[in-house]
């Protein structure tokens, strides 16, 4: 019997470099049970619209207000057989509806150890300076299933990474991206499938 592919919608507000990864992995291995179906982001000018459209798979741009229509938004997500949906570098809360439609199916990445440097504000290059002025000695990625509270639902994984004294932002940043290209294709798998 065929398996049935499990279509995934990634959400990114900026770079994109987890979903190119992600698209990557699930999209080009045909053993692959997963297959990232769509890309929604908030900003059309997102350097995630060019990635994912060069790797031919379809970009829906949805503007932050238009992310209170549940109906649109469900509507884009039905079109292409929805199962799951991933955050990989996505600024906007989750509404309700959305967690309601997929219950423990929808997957954050953060880029450090929570409970430390998470909440509101938290994203990207914020945290990594918040780490480096904190003066910790270590740091990490985590991801975790989404609920209706800033980067507080169920840690599915989490790994560290040491933070040198002469580290900047920047350096940390290189680290955290390390991790996250290593780790993050195979729990959302794990973790779906
Ligand atoms: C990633 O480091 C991700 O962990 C982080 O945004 C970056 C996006 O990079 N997410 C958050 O900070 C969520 N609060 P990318 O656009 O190159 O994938």
């Amino acid at each position: 019997m065929v398996e049935k592919m499990m279509n995934i919608a990634v959400f990114a507000s900026g770079n994109g470099s987890n979903a190119e990864n992600l698209i990557k992995y699930f999209n080009t291995n045909p053993e692959s049970r997963i297959r990232v179906a769509l890309v929604v982001t908030n900003r059309a000018s997102a350097g995630v619209v060019e990635r994912a459209s060069r790797l031919g798979v379809p970009v829906a741009h949805i503007a932050r207000d238009r992310f209170a229509d549940a109906d649109h938004v469900l509507d884009q997500l039905d079109r292409y057989d929805i199962e799951a949906i991933v955050l990989a570098g996505f600024l906007l809360m989750i509404p309700d509806y959305l967690l309601h439609r997929y219950p423990d199916r929808i997957i954050n990445i953060h880029p450090s150890l929570l409970p430390r440097h998470g909440g509101k504000g938290m994203y990207g290059a914020n945290v990594h300076r918040a780490v480096v002025e904190s003066g910790d000695t270590e740091t990490g990625i985590t991801i975790h299933l989404v609920n209706e509270v800033y980067d507080s639902g169920r840690i599915l994984f989490q790994t560290s990474v040491p933070v040198l004294p002469i580290d900047t932002p920047a350096d940390v940043e290189s680290k955290i991206h390390a991790l996250e290209s290593l780790h993050f294709p195979r729990v959302v798998a794990e973790t779906l499938l």
